[in-house]
């Protein structure tokens, strides 16, 4: 099995057009009249190559767009990139990260090993400059990884690795961007990480290999712990929604605990953060069995799940100083002789009975013990993240994850947390309307409501195993992959919620 591509990130003090390197990116933006002071100089020194290439119409600096001009004896570097920033009243700090990401992109594409990003410099004063050094290191990782482990073939040959710097004349400044850089090459690294778990397929990962994955990251670590729970425990503990999800499938069910707990006592004024996140290395369907169009994009329904696997890996790195449990079960979803089937009555870790209508909604069916053992173990904030609903992509499209919450001052947070990290949410509702429709007639609960609202009964259906709980859900469905290559990334698992998610509980430490 081939190594997904490293990414190695520093800064460096130097002077731009002095700076030695394959590759240098500049940003422009399409509505700046005449270049800036970084570009006019570097223009000069090319003797008018940029200004030309803008006169001749080659290059609109649109947003996802890129232009190289050659570099000569009076510039260090071979290339230069001018990379599209699009509008500049629009831009974000998310602007700056994408346009790390399409630099990064390219250049694996052309198989340059040396890149250095001046991207920042466009933006003049406009961001704080350690929160631009993160979103570059973030952007770099994001757009250099692609999924090749098992091409064995020479053709979609690249570089081992690709080295990234952040670069700026001025040492001050630097001092700043490094500090964000570092946090970003946590983030960053974590979402490569979750990226390439969630691509790997349900013959490589079923449950078992993702609790060996959590139990691998926590080795050696002083702060987090790893439990795992087998079937045998399961039972023991009453989890069944998990089991009779897990029934139908040879590769047994896991339910994943970990803990981070950190030794600075600071952690001990925040709340303590239950993840939840669903882990299903595979949903067929299971009796209740889905169309063959697009099954295989099923592996991808352990993405909530691994999330929040690399979410703690985040932040055991950044060594943030707040309680968190990352509660993961898993379970394959398969038909068989042993299926949980339609009609089923289940008993679940809560207490509360459900009748299975359809056992394509097993998501909810294992949420709900992960949701009911956060409460157990007395977390003050639940949130739960899952691709749990096609209906979700009908509402939003795959722009946007569906967020619902029983608390206003944790849905802001979780708002700020999206904005803060170019993870896009939109709020939707879960309220009593559609928790009735999910009472059945034989039990407490079934687990699917009528045709309409589909994301909203099902998150209403996870508001009744909170209890008191601040809770707020994540449905990620259609988030969790790209069908096709984008500008600032290869197609596959995204990553999603990684940075939401680690970026809220920064967020929550900063105050
Ligand atoms: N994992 C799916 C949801 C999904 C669909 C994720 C498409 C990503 C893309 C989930 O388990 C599911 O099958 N949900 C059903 C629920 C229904 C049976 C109430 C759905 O959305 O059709
Ligand atoms: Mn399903
Ligand atoms: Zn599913």
């Amino acid at each position: 099995m081939k190594k997904i591509i490293d990414v190695e990130l520093k800064t460096r003090k130097v002077d731009f057009s002095k700076c030695k390197t394959n590759l240098l990116a500049v940003g422009l933006f399409s509505d700046a009249k005449g270049l800036d002071k970084l570009n006019a100089q570097l223009d000069s020194q090319l003797d008018g190559a940029i200004e030309r290439l803008i006169k001749l119409g080659d290059f609109k600096p649109k947003e996802g767009t890129s232009a190289i001009v050659y570099g000569n004896k009076s510039i260090g570097a071979e290339r230069v990139l001018l990379v599209g920033l699009g509008e500049k009243k629009k831009a974000t700090l998310d602007t700056l990260r994408k346009a790390a990401s399409n630099t990064a992109k390219k250049s694996v594409e052309m198989k340059i090993e040396t890149i250095s990003l001046a991207l920042h410099k466009a933006f003049g004063g406009r961001f704080d400059l350690s929160a631009m050094g993160q979103v570059c290191a973030e952007g770099a990782y994001f757009g250099s990884y692609r999924y090749d482990e098992f091409v064995t073939e020479n053709e979609n040959g690249r570089a081992d690795s690709l080295k990234v710097e952040v670069i700026d004349s001025d040492s001050a400044k630097m001092k700043k961007i490094n500090k964000g850089l570092l946090s970003g090459r946590a983030i960053g690294k974590a979402q490569s990480y979750a990226r390439t778990l969630s691509n790997r397929p349900a013959n490589v990962i079923n449950p078992a290999e993702l609790a060996a994955a959590a139990k691998e990251l926590s080795r050696g670590s002083k702060n987090l712990s790893c439990t795992v729970f087998d079937e045998k425990q399961m039972a023991a503990k009453g989890m069944g929604g998990v089991l009779a999800v897990g029934s139908g499938s040879q590769n047994k069910p896991r339910f994943i605990v970990l803990k981070y707990s950190p030794a600075d006592r600071a952690a001990n004024r925040q709340p303590t953060v239950g993840l939840v996140g669903k882990a299903i290395t595979f949903d067929s369907g299971g009796i209740s069995i889905k169309p063959a169009a697009n099954m295989d994009q099923m592996k991808l329904d352990k993405s909530g799940g691994i999330a929040v696997l690399a979410t703690m890996k985040a932040i055991t790195e950044l060594e943030l100083p707040v309680n968190v449990y990352g509660i993961i079960p898993s379970a394959e979803n398969l038909p068989s002789g042993t299926s949980y089937r339609p009609g089923d009555i289940i008993t679940t870790l809560s207490g509360k009975t459900v009748e299975v209508q359809n056992t394509d909604a097993e998501g909810r069916m294992i949420l709900c013990d992960g949701i009911s053992y956060a409460v157990k173990q007395k977390c003050d904030i639940i949130i739960d993240i899952a691709t749990l609903t096609g209906s979700c992509m009908v509402a939003l499209g795959k722009y946007m994850a569906g967020l619902m919450g029983n608390d206003e001052k944790l849905i802001k947070q979780l708002q700020r947390a999206s904005k803060d990290s170019g993870e896009k949410v939109w709020p939707m509702p879960s309220s009593d309307e559609y928790a009735k429709e999910m009472k059945s007639k034989i039990a407490d609960l079934k687990n699917i409501g009528s045709k309409w609202g589909g994301a909203c009964t099902a998150a209403a259906f996870l508001r009744q195993f909170v209890g008191d709980t601040k809770w707020a859900h994540l449905d990620i469905a259609g988030m969790d992959i790209f069908s096709k290559p984008t500008e600032f990334s290869a197609e596959g698992s995204t990553g999603f919620g990684v940075r939401l998610l680690t970026t809220y509980l920064m967020n929550l430490v900063a105050g």
